[in-house]
């Protein structure tokens, strides 16, 4: 196989199985794998293999990776258009993970604020693939050939760090175009949705407070009470975004607002200016079960028939090794392993 002068325009994402899925995940990815399966082949991926670089019960990895795939199909991924699988079911993506491993540098991981923020002050106690993680994202992506990510916009520098690798292996390798310079698909209005509590930090898996955040399967109750919780300020809304400055927490609601009405932010505002959040949280509610209320429903009832979606995840890792073997196997006769 020779390089590809141009790349056919495909897209990969992955989505860890290492806890509930959150408003935030589904915002802020997989309403974008839906809209693009549509456009693009496309290939979901459940990553759990970057589920264990931090622990994970293993009573519980099997499960929570049926339900991402299980919520992947609920928003809307189509089985027949996208190809949805485990990455542990695909060896390829390790292989290719230990070549990068050789072509990124450590003073490149070094930079990588995710891992920064996942240790604090405990680095010395984390796990070596929690370090090398965003190398076998890369090697998800380049695997593929892939030139599209949709993700949210704390996976911009993961990213830039793919474009890196790519980069340097086509330079060292002496393979001008052999791998895309993937480009991260963030805009939209749900790419960095923030706690309920705290509008500064980012909404999370991790968040020790379950008030933080509103999970997929959270019911109509949990919801209204979560965001009748939701901290704000003590003013009314503004009349334009622009009032929306220094309020980090009255902007996340009206942003949620507007990314679940397919609103922007100044047309919901144009209709709750001068309200406060006494009028405006209930609405927020109202709007938040009305769309995610279906799409729990269709998840719980997948999720009752797991051999169902083992099959669908079986089919989708066959179809993604058919894609990834050669290219696989050119990347390994470029670094000069002998062909077997
Ligand atoms: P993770 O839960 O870290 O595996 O993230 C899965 C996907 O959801 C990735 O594309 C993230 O960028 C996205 N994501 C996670 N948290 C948020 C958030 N608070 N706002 C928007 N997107 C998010
Ligand atoms: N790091 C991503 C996250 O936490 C998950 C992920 C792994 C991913 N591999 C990927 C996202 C490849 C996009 C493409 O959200």
């Amino acid at each position: 196989m020779s390089e590809p002068a141009v790349h056919t325009p495909r897209v990969f994402s992955g989505v860890q199985p290492s806890g509930a899925l959150h408003l935030g995940n589904y915002l802020g990815a997989l309403v974008k794998f839906v809209a693009l399966q549509n456009r693009m082949e496309c290939l979901y991926c459940v990553v759990d293999m970057h589920a264990i670089t931090q622990p994970q019960d293993p009573r519980l990895l099997a499960a929570q990776t049926r339900e991402i795939a299980a919520a992947y199909f609920a928003a809307g991924v189509d089985p027949e258009k996208a190809i949805v699988f485990a990455q542990s079911a695909v060896p390829e993506h390790a292989e290719l993970a230990w070549i990068f491993n050789c072509v990124a540098r450590l003073g490149w991981l070094d930079r990588m604020t995710q891992f920064k923020e996942k240790t604090g002050k405990n680095k010395e106690r984390a796990s070596v693939g929690l370090y090398t993680y965003p190398v076998l994202q890369a090697a998800d992506i380049l695997l593929y050939r892939a030139t599209h990510v949709p993700v949210g916009e704390d996976q911009k520098q993961h990213l830039e760090l793919t474009r890196d690798i790519a980069a340097k292996f086509n330079n060292d390798f002496a393979a001008p175009d052999f791998f895309p310079l993937p480009e991260a698909l963030i805009e939209g209005p749900g790419a960095r949705v923030m706690s309920l509590r705290d509008g500064r930090t980012k909404m999370s898996k991790s968040d020790p407070s379950d008030q933080s955040r509103i999970n997929l399967l959270d019911d109509a109750e949990t919801i209204a009470a979560k965001v009748r919780r939701a901290r704000t300020d003590a003013e009314p809304l503004p009349e334009s975004p622009e009032g929306l400055k220094d309020r980090p927490e009255a902007d996340n609601l009206v942003g949620l607002y507007a990314a679940l009405s397919g609103e922007t932010p100044a047309q919901v505002l144009q209709r709750f200016a001068g309200k406060g959040f006494a009028v405006f949280k209930p609405e927020l509610a109202d709007l938040m079960v009305e769309r995610l209320a279906p799409v729990s429903d269709r998840m719980r009832r997948l999720m009752a028939d797991p051999a169902e979606i083992d099959r669908a995840l079986a089919r989708g890792a066959e179809r993604a090794r058919a894609l990834a073997a050669p290219i696989l196997a050119e990347t390994k006769r470029r670094v000069g392993y002998l062909q077997t």
